[in-house]
């Protein structure tokens, strides 16, 4: 039974504050967690209130129903108490930063108390057989960092690594090498939010520093580096038209220049390419390129079953990011994956350009069987899931 939930103001890795939820157990279990936070959140996520409003909140409203009242590792039972004593369908009340830490925290209070590690815990006894790929961020722009590419990620993608340890290596490779190239052109470097370079170059630049950058760390590692996007396009869309920095596009136009994106640079993986409302542009596309290409939904789904079922329904996308903080508890987390897999599409476990040392995004990828998970390339609040995924990876 949960004995005490805690409740904090702790740092994220951009300097503002987040929640920090501590659950205990009668037994002894102990499970600590701390939510993401977003800079290009999509319009349909859960709420993310001011840290103190929430913290204020959570401990009027939710707290109490949850001491002495369930058992950590009842996961379905934490999270419907929470969405209970939220009362409103976006956690606007308790806010979904608190919701989610505890959420999180009472997992792996669960997982403590079974003795057992996380992603066990939270997938049943045959998984851990099975690593996600990551998905390393490595030049970026749009809302991480002012004055860098238009297009907000470019993602080093290592598809035929042996192993999750050659992957994170590669990845960080890549990131080494941008580096190098954009040096020798005598481009300043500096990061963007999560670890990316974040040059003053043109997108079309972009790209053809990392064809090159893959190209060679593939050579030296010995197997296959694609290159993959999040073009975060809401945050170009003005409404009626992309807004990039040399020319406008319309939606029609955008979809072509996807596609050509696609073709010319073998793009194995394309998030949001399209403004998060537009499912027709997105089931367009996906039908142009979606037998190749990952087509993502981050925040055209916002990790939500209503949003995914329309998807589903218009045949947009073939792939949703999954952040737990978008819709607040993990067990709604799990419901978005399932939902996905029974349809087709691709769940990508992802993290959050607001980070903190918090690996259970690492755990939940492994949990799910997911075949991707999205957690930047370097930086210690990256490396603090990328070098999890590891530990998994090497004591299974
Ligand atoms: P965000 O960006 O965490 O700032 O929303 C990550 C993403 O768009 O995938
Ligand atoms: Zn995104």
């Amino acid at each position: 039974l949960i004995t005490e939930v805690r409740l904090r103001k702790v740092l994220d890795s951009r300097g503002n504050p987040t929640v920090e939820a501590d659950v205990s157990t009668e037994s002894g279990g102990f499970g600590r967690a701390s939510a993401p936070s977003g800079a290009s959140t999509g319009e349909y996520e859960a709420i993310e209130l001011p840290v103190d409003e929430a913290i204020a909140n959570t401990r009027e409203l939710a707290v109490p129903r949850l001491e002495g009242q369930v058992y950590a590792g009842d996961q379905r039972s934490v999270d419907q108490l929470l969405h209970e004593a939220d009362g409103t369908d976006d956690f606007g009340e308790i806010g979904a930063n608190s919701a989610v830490a505890i959420s999180m925290a009472a997992a792996k209070a669960g997982a403590d108390m079974l003795g057992a590690p996380l992603y066990q815990h939270l997938g049943g006894a045959f998984r851990g057989a099975t690593s996600p790929t990551p998905l390393g961020n490595v030049i970026g722009g749009g809302e991480h960092a002012s004055g860098g590419t238009d297009i907000q990620e470019f993602l080093s993608v290592p598809v035929g690594a042996p192993s999750v340890s050659d992957a994170v290596f590669a990845n960080a490779a890549v990131h080494g090498k941008v580096r190098e190239l954009l040096s020798e052109q005598g481009v300043a470097v500096e990061k963007g939010d999560e670890g990316a370079w974040a040059p003053p170059i043109a997108d079309s630049e972009a790209f053809e520093i990392m064809a090159e950058a893959t190209a060679v760390v593939g050579d030296e590692m010995g197997f296959t580096i694609e290159i993959g996007l999040d073009v975060a396009a809401s945050e170009l869309f003005d409404g009626e038209e992309y807004e990039y920095e040399d020319q406008t596009r319309t939606a029609d136009e955008q979809i072509a220049y996807v596609a050509d994106l696609v073709e010319e640079y073998d793009l194995v993986y394309v998030e949001d390419p399209l403004d998060e409302n537009d499912y027709a542009g997105f089931a367009e596309l996906t039908s142009r390129v979606g037998d190749r290409t990952l087509i993502c939904g981050d925040d055209l789904f916002v990790t939500n079953t209503d949003r995914l079922e329309d998807g589903i329904e218009h045949g947009a996308a073939n792939s949703i990011l999954v952040k737990p903080n978008q819709i607040g508890t993990l067990s709604d987390a799990f419901d978005a994956v399932e939902l996905a897999v029974e349809n087709g599409y691709a769940p990508v476990i992802s993290h959050r350009s607001g980070e903190t040392e918090d690996t259970t995004i690492a755990h939940l990828a492994v949990a799910t069987a997911a075949p991707y998970i999205k957690t930047g390339a370097v930086g210690g609040e990256r490396t603090a899931k990328l070098n999890e995924l590891i530990r998994i990876e090497t004591n299974v």
